[in-house]
């Protein structure tokens, strides 16, 4: 994306507010014109006083009042359009710079967690800062002083041609050489300024990474070597924006110094044309005038493509996030299906993450609804996958999955997800109130509803211990739970939902044993009537499900009841010997 279309695009996200925009944009047409009156109004007076001394015909007020008049006239009228631009100028960018962040923020949240697990956090927050911070600084540079002195230079310097094109030609040589110093330097720098943008982006990165993993650098001792690996990142920011700073100083230098070459010359010429009778006196002052004004506009626009250059990177991040495409979005003919019975099939399903090595293949499989289904299998068989492919965190590559027949990809999201209740292998807390968490699913739940949720995921207890009980804070992530208690909490947020259809990814792992078993005879009247599916590592809660789906790389090697598997002796009775160390005939008697 080119610098200028960068622009273009960041000034089309005024939007809404176009009409304003458009206004302010007039009124700085109209401070432009009144700024170019007044040196051609007072050449013109001079030229009045001047001739009627040479000539010694008395001048009276009288024959310069239309020219005071214009004058008085231009100064008036560039009051309201200043005070107009003061005003708006500033409110407009302030608004707009929160539009367009929580324009982003809501994209952000609607991209694929595929996105999410490339793209870190800390990246994306500085991205969303510094890039509306960015886009505001533009949009009130230009309402304030560039488009004025835009209109100044591309409406305004050939209109001076045709007061005396001589002088003028002087002029428009001083744009030229202020357009071709600035260019050299955005070309020279564009690539280094660059690099400083990924500097500071990794910057960020690595800060907020460590800051999210205290605990870890402080138990491992890391406290140093993080700290350094932030300075390094520091010297090659720095080590990287020098040169840019260096050349930006060298043109800034340039153009006053050439400012001041043109000044000197069209005194010069002028006084040469003054003698030979092609320029008068008025003129010169004229074009004086002309040349200081133009000077300051032009180095206003130096100024400007200064900063919309530094902040190119920032912006072109910034609409690259906004222009990663969902990959699962609504089709166009997506339904909701309002409340889902919970059969699903899973038909002939591959995923890959990375396009190269499936993740899940070629998997089939039923579960009637109100059945509970286990998915069992080694780490990094697939199980969490497929369970994702379910509520369509991804899409699949092959085949499809279906939910009382409908293909989940004709439902539109919103309804899909209502149906699903999940609790995720590592269970996400806000930093917000035990409630808070408990409502996500559903913000209208009644007290009663939340103290069933609570009591059903064994939670009561431990949330009526805690100092501030419903109101406790959890910290991020939930750090201030156990790994037990925020695995509950998440439970309990997953049934407040009370879908049709629940998913619980090793959602029991951090419970010792007796908790595990009441929360297991509690979930088993929670999950009564819902599709569940489990993926669990232990014999107890294996042992609960109506079926077991037996994974293998990505693939689906057995499936069957616990006796059906234990009896066929086959990798379920492998997986059932290694992970709960019986043997098969103890397991099949247990189970009895
Ligand atoms: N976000 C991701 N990006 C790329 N690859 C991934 C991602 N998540 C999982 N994988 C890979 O996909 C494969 C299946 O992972 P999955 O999480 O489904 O395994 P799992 O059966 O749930 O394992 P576990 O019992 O350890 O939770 C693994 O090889 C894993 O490395
Ligand atoms: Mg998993």
């Amino acid at each position: 994306m080119s610098i200028l279309s960068l622009y273009m695009r960041v000034l089309g996200l005024l939007g809404r507010e176009k009409y304003l925009a458009l206004v302010l944009a007039l009124a700085n047409l109209a401070l432009a014109t009144a700024q170019f009156a007044e040196p051609v109004l007072f050449g013109r007076i001079i030229d009045r006083l001047s001739g009627a001394q040479g000539g010694g015909q008395p001048l009276t007020y009288g024959d310069l009042a239309p020219l005071l008049a214009a004058w008085a006239g231009f100064a008036l009228f560039s009051i309201p359009a200043g005070v107009l631009v003061a005003l708006y100028a500033d409110r407009l960018a302030h608004r707009r710079r929160l539009a367009v962040t929580a324009l982003y923020f809501e994209h952000v949240l609607h991209l694929p967690l595929s996105f999410h697990s490339q793209v870190h956090s800390g990246r994306l927050l500085k991205i969303m800062l510094e890039g509306a911070g960015g886009m505001s600084g533009l949009w009130l540079s230009f309402f304030r002083e560039n488009c004025a002195s835009l209109a100044a230079l591309v409406i305004l310097l050939p209109l001076s041609l045709a007061l005396n094109w001589r002088l003028a030609v002087l002029l428009i040589a001083l744009v030229a050489v202020f357009g071709v110093l600035t260019n050299f330097v955005l070309r020279r720098t564009e690539a280094l300024q660059q690099t400083v943008e990924r500097y500071n982006s990794s910057l960020a990165e690595q800060a907020s990474d460590a800051l999210g993993n205290v605990p870890v650098i402080q138990s491992f001792t890391r406290i140093d070597l993080e700290a350094n690996a932030l300075r390094r990142i520091i010297d090659l920011v720095l080590a990287a924006q020098m040169p840019v700073l260096t050349w930006w100083a060298i043109a800034g230098v340039g153009a006053r110094a050439s400012a001041t070459l043109t000044l000197l010359a069209i005194f010069l010429l002028g006084t040469w044309l003054n003698l030979h009778g092609l320029a008068t006196v008025g003129e010169i002052v004229m074009f004086m005038n002309f040349a200081t004004m133009l000077i300051a506009r032009l180095e206003q626009v130096v100024g400007f493509f200064n900063s919309l250059f530094m902040q190119a990177p920032k912006l072109k991040d910034f609409f690259d996030v906004l222009d990663a495409e969902p990959q699962v979005a609504d089709s166009p003919f997506a339904v909701d299906p309002g409340r889902l019975q919970g059969r699903v099939a899973f038909d002939h399903v591959t995923f890959s993450y990375d396009g190269r090595r499936h993740a899940v293949s070629d998997v089939s499989f039923e579960a009637a609804p109100g059945e509970t289904v286990a998915l069992v299998g080694a780490t990094g068989s697939g199980k969490s996958t497929t369970l994702g492919l379910l509520h369509r965190v991804f899409d699949p590559i092959h085949g499809r999955v279906l939910i009382d027949g409908f293909d989940i990809r004709d439902l539109t999201l919103a309804s899909l997800r209502r149906n699903i209740g999940v609790v995720f292998q590592e269970p996400m807390l806000f930093a917000r109130s035990i409630e808070e968490n408990l409502r996500v699913g559903r913000p209208d739940a009644s007290a009663d509803d939340i103290r069933a949720a609570l009591e059903l995921a064994q939670a009561e207890a431990f949330v009526a211990r805690q100092s501030d009980g419903l109101a406790t804070i959890v910290g991020e992530r939930g750090r201030a739970l156990s790994g037990g208690e925020r695995q509950r909490i998440a439970i309990a947020r997953a049934l407040l939902k009370n879908p049709p259809i629940l998913i619980f990814d090793e959602a029991t792992s951090a419970l010792d044993a007796a908790t595990e078993r009441e929360l297991q005879a509690a979930l088993e009247t929670a999950t009564r009537g819902r599709t569940t599916f489990v993926i669990a590592h232990r014999l107890a809660t294996i042992r609960a499900a109506d079926r077991i789906i037996v994974f293998d790389h990505g693939e689906i090697v057995e499936n069957g009841t616990f006796n059906d598997l234990i009896a066929k002796n086959g990798r379920f009775a492998d997986l059932a010997r290694a992970q709960f160390m019986v043997g098969p005939s103890a397991s099949a008697k247990e189970a009895t």
